[in-house]
């Protein structure tokens, strides 16, 4: 099969940037194709480390196509930054081509975002990266939107974004908050465009041509499947499919031709921004996890909340999603803690159950159930085979796959790429 898809299957953060930079030795295009620039993707390579926000993954291999698909909500102004950052650093981006579909975010979007947030107050905003991420897919589903083929028509563009940005002014006005400047901003809207325009194509037709040449695609998955706006946490979620649908709509791409699915696990789990989390910690081990783990958003630098491994949601997850093959990282993370829990089945009002609630506020109430395995008191960071791990991570491991019905593939020891292994 010419497409293999790479998701995150808790709630975004598991290391997705890192798994499609090693699975990229041997794919020829990488597709994003939902979200923005809310996502972060780390990857360390050598003594240098890149965090994406747009790029795909696949700009450290030379020669790799990259695809910014018509799913996607894209900041222009921050895409230009980000590619010409990585030309400063060296990297070819003649490679990267912008969907003609995708939405573009511009500043209204962003200050809608902060306004949303401000007026649900601290009780029940949603804990957004406030990217514009929200009012930029819903003027897409509005059908009041701006798609990167306006990016090579400059004369339309400022039509099209000068009525947006006073209908959003106007909104703003009522609401008592700041205006946005509007010349200002169009000039750096205006400077983004001419940057861009090159690059806008109609990817769906390259992905296309792609797959009847024969050549192999990966499709790169940003956030998680819990927070999939369908079948995440909702409210508490973020505006696109994350899910494995999700690459089939926003690259255009026909599930027939979809062959493995990835999913990328944290050996314990970790959430930023609000929502519930059954098996978050609140003492020292939470301290301890978010610490040893480096735990701070790539975007935002905000700190994540931690916890352990939640069975109940991953397994979940990886039913939506029909994951074949698990790359676990941060297993190093876990090194030298006494013991291991796993949250197997929840608690809700009295009833045990196996199966993930619908409702955020049910999801709230869980009481999660664990299991206990003994951890492990020597480092994993230097292992490089299934082999040099303790004997009790492979059964931690292999415990995790047994629940969530999965096959461990690949193991991650730490952020290098070196530090990753097949079993
Ligand atoms: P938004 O995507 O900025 O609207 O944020 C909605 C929710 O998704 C918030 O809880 C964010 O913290 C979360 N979120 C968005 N992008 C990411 C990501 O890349 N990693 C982890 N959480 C994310």
């Amino acid at each position: 099969m010419p497409v293999d898809i790479l998701v995150g299957t808790q709630w975004g953060d598991e290391g997705k940037g890192k798994l499609i930079d090693v699975l990229t030795r041997d794919v020829d295009m990488v597709v994003r194709f939902q979200g923005g620039n809310n996502a972060g993707h780390t990857v360390e390579i050598g003594t240098e480390k890149y965090v994406l926000h747009l790029v795909p993954s696949g700009i450290f291999r030379p020669g790799v196509s990259c695809i910014i698909g018509n799913g996607l909500v894209v900041d222009p102004v921050g895409l230009m930054q980000e590619m010409q950052a990585l030309a400063a650093r060296g990297l070819d981006i003649s490679t990267i081509e912008l969907s003609n579909k995708a939405h573009l975010i511009f500043a209204y979007h962003q200050a809608a975002d902060a306004l949303e947030e401000a007026a649900l107050g601290e009780n029940h905003k949603i804990g957004t990266t406030k990217r514009g991420i929200g009012p930029a897919y819903a003027d897409k589903a509005g059908r009041t939107g701006i798609r990167g083929a306006q990016l090579q028509n400059l004369a339309n563009l400022e039509t099209l974004f000068r009525g947006q940005a006073e209908k959003y002014n106007r909104l703003f006005r009522e609401a008592g908050a700041t205006t946005l400047d509007i010349d200002a901003e169009w000039a750096k809207v205006r400077e983004a465009a001419i940057y861009l325009a090159p690059f806008v194509r109609d990817t769906v037709v390259s992905v296309n041509r792609s797959i009847k040449a024969g050549k192999k695609i990966l499709c790169e998955g940003a956030q998680g499947a819990l927070l999939d706006i369908d079948h995440g946490t909702y409210p508490f979620v973020t505006s696109s499919n994350t899910t494995t649908g999700g690459a089939c709509t926003g690259a255009g791409i026909a599930p027939k031709h979809v062959g493995t699915v990835w999913g990328v696990m944290k050996a314990y789990t970790t959430r930023v921004g609000e929502g519930p989390f059954p098996t978050e910690l609140l003492d020292a081990t939470g301290d301890e996890l978010r610490n040893a783990g480096g735990e701070f958003g790539a975007t935002t630098g905000r700190p994540r909340r931690c916890g352990w491994f939640d069975a109940v949601a991953s397994s979940y997850s990886c039913m939506i999603n029909g994951v074949d093959k698990l790359a676990i990282t941060k297993l190093d993370v876990l090194d030298g803690l006494e013991e291991l829990k796993i949250c197997t089945s929840y608690e809700i009002d009295g009833t045990v159950t196996a199966d993930m609630p619908v409702a955020a506020d049910m999801l709230a109430r869980v009481k999660p159930r664990y299991e206990s395995m003994p951890g492990w008191k020597e480092s994993t960071t230097e292992a490089r085979s299934w082999d040099d791990l303790p004997e009790n991570a492979r059964k931690y491991l292999d415990r995790m796959a047994e629940l969530v019905e999965a096959e461990v593939a690949i193991i991650s020891v730490g952020p290098k790429r070196e530090q990753t292994f097949w079993r």
